[in-house]
Order: C-alpha cells, then structure tokens, then sequence
C-alpha cells in the first residue's frame, strides 16, 4: 500500500480522538465518532450479523428518506451496486451506455460486466461531469442508458441530461458513489435517476466499510434489484431459480455502522465544506485551480483537489513526492479512461478528450477527511506552498 493511497486502515496513530500531531496526514479516513461501537455490539449481541435482519431493513429506510426515494437495497459495495442497477434495466450485449471519460473505473466496468459497450464521453471545467452537449452527440440508435457520474461530490448538470434521456427514451443511472449529501436545485443527488448507486467505502463521506446502495423510486427496478440480488430466487418458491442472479447482499454489521454515520451526515458535509473554505482561504494565492462549485448545487467536496496551472509549470508527480516528503498524502485526479488501454478501445475514431485529459494530468487530491483538524490544513497548506516553491 503506497503512502498516496486513500485507502488506509484506520490506526491508533491517526485517531482523530488520538492525542499529539500526526507525523503523517492522511488523505482519508473513516470518522467512527458517532454510536457505530454500540450499534455493531447491538448486531453481535442480538445474532442479527448477516444480512437479513432489523438494522438492514432501518439502513435501507432512513437511506431512502434521506435521499427521498422510495426504495433503497443496499449491496455489498458501489461496484456491485452499479451492476445490479445495470442489470435489472436489463443492459446486456450490443447495448451502449454512455459514460464520463473521467471517472473511477468502476462506472465503465459495470457496463462490461453486462457485456455492453461503454461510449466515453469528455466532462465539463463547470462540474466535472458529463458534458450534455457531447453527450447528444454521442447518442445512437443502440444507447440504452447514461451514466452520469457525480465526481468528487459535485452533481454533474443533470437537468439537460434528464431532458436527453427523455427525448431518447434512455435509462439514467446516476453514480453518486462520491455524492451522498450532494445537492443539485436543493435536491439530493441520487434523486434524479431511475436508478442511483452509492458507495460506502472507507473513504467515503459516510462508510460502512465496503458497503453500496441502489436508490430508486421505482417498484418495478426495486423488485427486480431484490430478486437479482438474492439469486434470482424466486420469492414464492424458494430455492427455485428462474434465472442468474448474484449475492450482493450487505451484511447487518455494515447496515449498523451506517446508520450510525447516516445519523451524522449533516455534520460530515459540514466538516468537507469547511475543510474545502480553510484551503481556498490559505492557498488563494496561488495560481492553481480549485474544484468548481456552480450555482445550482451544494457540494460536499469529498475530495478536495488542486489544479495546477500550466504555468510555471509544475510537475504533478514532483509535487505530490515532495507532499509525501513533507508527511501529507495526496493522489493523482483519476486518470482519464481514454488513457488507459483497457477502456481505449471504446473511443470512437477522432474523437478527443482536452477537459478529462488536463484535469487528469494536472490535478491532484489534498487530505479531505473530516477528521482533520485545523493545524492540519494549516501544515498541509504549508506543504503544498513549499512544494511549489513558495514561501510558507
Ligand atoms: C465514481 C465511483 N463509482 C463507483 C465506485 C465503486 O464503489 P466501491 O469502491 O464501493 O465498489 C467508486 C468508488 O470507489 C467511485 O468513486
């Protein structure tokens, strides 16, 4: 595990409770403040530890009615959950779906998990998120869905997407997996969808350790994500398959965690959005980019990210050896599909990618987690003025 990977275990070390200045600052990493201990103490004590049971059923419920849906089934991870999504809308072979070129590779591997091909597509400098102009471009007769990512806790411009998805009578899935808390128009991301899936991965804003959720109010997708995710057993007759499902299940250990970090989610937005303001404030300076926020949404800075300008002209990876050096973790931006030859097969011919390229190569991600304390932003903002040759 490399200093710059964000998914580090949680260390006495790095307690946020623990007493005295880290020597290394983490990029990431669960905030366990809350009732989880007694929760999961709950789960072992009652027997309920598998995934069927009352904190399964109250997760679900309290997820749908945070992000106003009306189902949620949770899943073992967000990877997991996209494909469940996918699958229930029935994607399968010789179907296309559109994705960001700038993403977690998972976005794009749920869709080949289905045997469908995934048509890349650049993203916008406003969000991040899928351009809707290339998007109409890039629409044929064999688009079955879009896949709108909401990258680093920002809401890609859903409203012109919707409105496509419509016109071309299309699926939408949103990965939200980065966006639990995220606001576009005052909703929450996760709303807009036919199908929204979420991560709650260790790094996440809220985690149940590895741990996902499909969102939908739909009673027809509801019922088939239950039915592939338990097998696709059928319910009248068990132990009767009609057809291939999976376990996707979570477990009530997980559930019991995130109930006990839903029950703080204001709180963990709150502590992103301060820590993004405190590094604006003392880096605003500097000619580097900061994460957009536009208009029409609440952020949650998941990740808080620095752009570096192409003048001077820094090296990304010189700059985050010289972060590490001085104790604090960064990670490159995702590097754009494109680049990548497993996912450089799906660009069409001339096509380009400028925005997911120049974001890919000259952003890097700053320690986000809500656990940080003030002189630590205070010693990472040193760090990356000192990286940058300037002085602290
Ligand atoms: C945009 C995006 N999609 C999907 C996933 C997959 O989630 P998981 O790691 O829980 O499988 C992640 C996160 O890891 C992600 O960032």
């Amino acid at each position: 595990m490399s200093p710059s990977d964000p998914r580090l275990p949680f260390s006495p070390e790095s307690s946020p409770d623990g007493a005295g200045a880290r020597e290394r600052i983490p990029l990431a990493e669960p905030d366990l403040r809350g009732r989880e201990l007694e929760y999961v103490t709950d789960c072992v004590r009652s027997g309920w530890i598998s995934s069927i049971g009352p904190w399964v059923d109250r997760f679900e419920r309290e997820l749908a009615q945070y992000v106003g849906v009306r189902r949620a089934l949770t899943t073992a991870n967000g990877t997991v959950a996209l494909h469940l999504a996918l699958a229930a809308l029935g994607i399968g072979p010789g179907d296309e779906v559109i994705v960001p070129a700038l993403t977690f590779a998972a976005t794009a591997n749920a869709v080949l998990y289905c045997g469908a091909t995934p048509v890349l597509v650049d993203v916008r400098e406003e969000d991040w998120g899928l351009d809707p102009r290339l998007v109409a471009e890039a629409v044929t007769p064999r688009t079955r869905a879009l896949l709108p990512v909401h990258l680093y806790g920002h809401p890609c411009d859903l409203e012109p997407l919707l409105a496509l998805a419509r016109r071309h009578d299309l699926a939408v899935v949103e990965d939200a997996a980065e966006a639990l808390g995220a606001l576009y128009d005052g909703r929450p991301a996760g709303s807009f969808g036919d199908i929204s899936c979420f991560s709650f991965y260790g790094n996440k804003l809220i985690t149940t350790g590895e741990g996902g959720a499909c969102l939908t109010s739909r009673a027809d997708l509801a019922e088939r994500m239950a039915l592939l995710r338990d097998h696709g057993m059928n319910k009248a007759r068990r132990y009767w398959h009609d057809e291939l499902g999976f376990n996707y299940r979570m477990t009530s250990l997980q559930a019991a965690v995130g109930v006990a970090q839903l029950e703080r989610i204001e709180e963990l937005v709150a502590a992103r959005r301060r820590n993004a303001a405190a590094y604006r404030e003392r880096l605003a300076d500097l000619p580097v980019g900061f994460p957009p926020e536009s208009a029409r949404v609440r952020s949650t800075f998941w990740m808080f990210n620095l752009l570096l300008g192409s003048e001077p002209r820094w090296e990304r990876d010189a700059v985050m050896r010289q972060l590490a050096a001085a104790g604090v973790d960064s990670r490159p931006v995702f590097y754009p599909l494109p680049e990548m030859p497993l996912y450089a097969r799906y660009v069409r011919p001339g096509q380009e990618f400028p925005v997911a390229s120049r974001l890919g190569a000259r952003g890097l991600s700053l320690p986000s987690a809500t656990t940080l304390r003030p002189a630590e932003i205070d010693r990472v903002a040193a760090a990356v003025r000192s990286a940058l040759g300037r002085v602290p």
